[in-house]
């Protein structure tokens, strides 16, 4: 009689604990929809990086007026080697494949008079009177051929902008008086 008793009793308490963990897994499962989170997170996610990427990614080069009063001239000097082949920056200095670059800032692009190597399309940015600003010297030297297509300039480019601000800040000190930092 007791032994029946103690029987029903382990019986009772193993279909009760067993029944307790079936409850609690559908309850879990309910609570937490692990499926359906994984499914929704993911594509908002997503959706939320594409946008941020779009709106930070800049159109062309990233810019360098920022970073021209901290840049290394000395370094620029070292830079002007790639262009030393083809230009000189002193004043009064002789036209080479390239236009002597003396007073380069703000100067009209195409505009040096006696210089015979201009391309058609750089001879043709004279006429739009437009000059060498900083930023438009920084996304010609990031990639010329990029910058103005039929290029005659021979040169690859500058991919780390902090090497376009060095070289850049050093041809701004190439003139009687620079013109001001941006
Ligand atoms: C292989 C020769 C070559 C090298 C190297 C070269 N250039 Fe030039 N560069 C030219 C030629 C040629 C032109 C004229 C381009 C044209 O008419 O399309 C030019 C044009 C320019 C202009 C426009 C000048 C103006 O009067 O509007 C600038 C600025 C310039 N170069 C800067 C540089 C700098 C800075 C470097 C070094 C990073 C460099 N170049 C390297 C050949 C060269």
């Amino acid at each position: 009689m007791k032994d029946a008793l103690l029987i029903n009793k382990v019986a009772a308490a193993v279909i009760g604990a067993m029944l307790l963990a079936m409850v609690a897994g559908a309850l879990s499962s309910i609570l937490y929809k692990p499926d359906q989170i994984a499914e929704n997170a993911y594509p908002i996610e997503a959706g939320a990086v594409t946008t941020e990427t779009a709106a930070a990614a800049p159109a062309g080069p990233e810019p360098v007026s920022a970073l021209l009063a901290s840049a290394d001239t000395a370094k620029g000097l070292k830079l002007f080697k790639k262009c030393g082949a083809c230009h000189t920056y002193e004043k009064g200095g002789a036209d080479k494949v390239g236009p002597n670059l003396w007073n380069l800032i703000d100067r009209v692009q195409g505009g040096v008079d006696g210089f015979g190597g201009y391309s058609k399309a750089m001879a043709a940015l004279k006429d739009t009177g437009n000059t060498w600003s900083y930023e438009e010297l920084n996304a010609f030297l990031a990639k010329p051929k990029k910058y103005l297509k039929g290029t005659a300039m021979n040169f690859g480019g500058f991919k780390k902008v902090k090497d376009r601000a060095d070289i850049i800040a050093f041809l701004r000190e190439q003139a009687d008086s620079p013109v001001a930092l941006p």
